[in-house]
């Protein structure tokens, strides 16, 4: 058993194992020492020297974050001397920072400007000219590099040395004239270039996809989770709720992902904007297609399985749809109806078994685990993983219920598959995106809501839940999930 320490932060006991550093301590204890280029997920540099210390007993101030607790340490992190220390500390990382802050993408949530506005100093004592380094380097990925803003902590080189192991950065020079970059020759070109933007205390790097867009404190943020794999990363969406727009996703600390998510899944927001979204509920007659309300549009396919018989009704199911979507669709068309043909709708280029060692994996559903489960309890479809989209076609039911996959951006097959799918008898196809309005005569539409507008669960590649808990309101007026769907539908049996 590991040894314990028991010591005080600002009169707080804490009791934690040998080994752990202040900060370590301080951050699990929820107590904000200032602090640069310290971070959970990477190793101690201790050079901005910011987080100073005072440790009972010891005449200088130390730096926390490569402090290890001893037994019976008092440690202060508010005292006159320490609030002074965070003064100078933060006034020496000023000297040669551009004040370019109404034009920096980080405006609003750079630790420069926040730690200023609480510790700062507010009066320079410098005479002598700043240090002038390049700008806007366009230095490979998502990012964009401005070398002045750059208060040299080395978080980026880290991250790069020790997560990505790709190693494209250094510091350069010395002095006031040290310089982050490439070497020479070298990009930045690994999936998970936008953490380096994240984990940037300043505006040093910027996202090619997010900068200029947007004010940050415009926008809401809400926690979910990645649709973008079967990894399920914990994530942050971030929209702007008066039109409801979404601009960008950051991670979020979880157990699956650490601290850090992929450059593809950043992307898992574009397809929840109003000009991808299905908006209208919509029948074709005589090649003329025809909106109408979600009642009538209801009323219609309950008329049409009634007509067939649940014998011929089939169901198409792709694996981007919660737990509780599968629930409910499963408990009325198999427990309720009758429904015995049940297909998995997979990418039938998907290499299932691809993992890039750190997140990304080849399968590209948020819920792949879960519909099996679902599918096991119900005892209905192939009980493995597998595409049956060409066994479904050639299988020639009357009536098919297709849950089209979320996002066409890991779908490549979604165009030629919702082509095959309109040529057979009457598909009712059940999306969130309008790949179908590309294609003409689709017979029976419905819209239904995307990952961000609802409650509910994913089951991971681990077999872990990852939950929607908190949904924005959908940016398109009056749709409903698979789940509530599936209820509205069953009150016409
Ligand atoms: S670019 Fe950002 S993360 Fe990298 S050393 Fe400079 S301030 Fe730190
Ligand atoms: S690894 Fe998968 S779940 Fe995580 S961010 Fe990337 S696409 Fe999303
Ligand atoms: S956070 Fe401790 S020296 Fe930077």
């Amino acid at each position: 058993m590991s040894e314990t320490i028991n010591f005080k932060i600002d009169g707080q006991s804490v009791s934690v194992p040998k080994g752990t550093t202040v900060m370590q301590a301080a951050y699990q204890m929820k107590i904000k020492i200032p602090h640069f280029c310290w971070h959970p997920g990477l190793s101690v540099a201790g050079v901005c020297r910011f987080c100073l210390v005072k440790v009972e007993g010891r005449p200088k101030l130390e730096i926390a974050c490569n402090l290890q607790a001893s037994e019976g340490m008092e440690i202060l992190t508010d005292t006159p001397e320490v609030k002074e220390a965070h003064k100078w500390a933060l006034e020496f990382h000023l000297v040669n920072h551009p004040l370019d802050c109404p034009i920096c993408d980080q405006a609003g949530e750079c630790g420069l400007q926040n730690y200023y506005m609480e510790v700062g100093k507010y009066q320079s004592q410098m005479e002598r000219p700043k240090v002038l380094k390049p700008k806007a380097l366009d230095v490979g990925g998502d990012l964009v590099l401005d070398t002045e803003r750059c208060i040299l902590c080395s978080r980026c080189v880290r991250f790069e040395k020790e997560v990505t192991k790709s190693e494209a950065l250094g510091i350069f020079d010395r002095g006031d004239h040290a310089i982050i970059g490439t070497y020479p020759g070298k990009k930045i070109e690994h999936k998970y270039t936008t953490n380096l933007v994240d984990i940037c205390p300043v505006g040093a790097f910027t996202s090619k996809d997010f900068r200029f867009k947007q004010r940050v404190w415009f926008l809401k943020d809400k926690q979910s989770v990645c649709p973008g794999c079967s990894t399920g990363c914990s994530i942050d969406l971030f929209a702007k709720e008066q039109t409801g727009t979404y601009y960008r996703i950051k991670p979020r600390e979880g157990e699956s992902n650490g601290y850090w998510m992929c450059d593809t899944g950043r992307g898992m927001y574009r397809h929840l904007n109003i000009e991808t979204r299905q908006r209208f509920h919509y029948v074709s007659k005589n090649g003329q297609k025809i909106d109408i309300d979600q009642k009538e549009s209801l009323n219609q396919l309950a008329s049409k399985i009634k007509e067939v018989g649940p014998e011929h009704v089939s169901l198409l199911v792709s694996a981007q749809y919660t737990n509780e979507e599968y629930e409910a669709f499963f408990d009325f068309f198999v427990g309720k109806l009758g429904v015995k043909k049940v297909y998995q709708w997979r990418e039938p280029t998907e290499k299932l078994n691809d993992f890039d060692g750190i997140l990304l994996r080849g399968d590209r559903n948020s819920n792949t685990h879960g519909l099996m489960a679902t599918l096991k309890k119900y005892g209905v479809g192939n009980q493995k993983i597998g595409n049956e989209f060409d066994i479904a076609v050639s299988s020639a039911a009357k009536v098919v219920i297709a849950l089209v996959p979320e996002i066409p951006a890991t779908f490549p097959s979604l165009q030629s598959n919702l082509q095959t799918l309109v040529s057979l008898n009457f598909v009712s196809f059940w999306t969130v995106n309008s790949e179908i309005e590309k294609i003409k005569g689709a017979k029976h539409v419905v819209p239904v809501k995307g990952f961000s507008e609802k409650k509910g669960s994913f089951t991971n590649h681990f077999g872990k839940l990852g939950h929607l808990t908190s949904p924005f309101v959908s940016v398109i007026e009056g749709i409903n999930c698979v789940a509530s769907t599936t209820r509205k539908l069953s009150e016409y049996f």
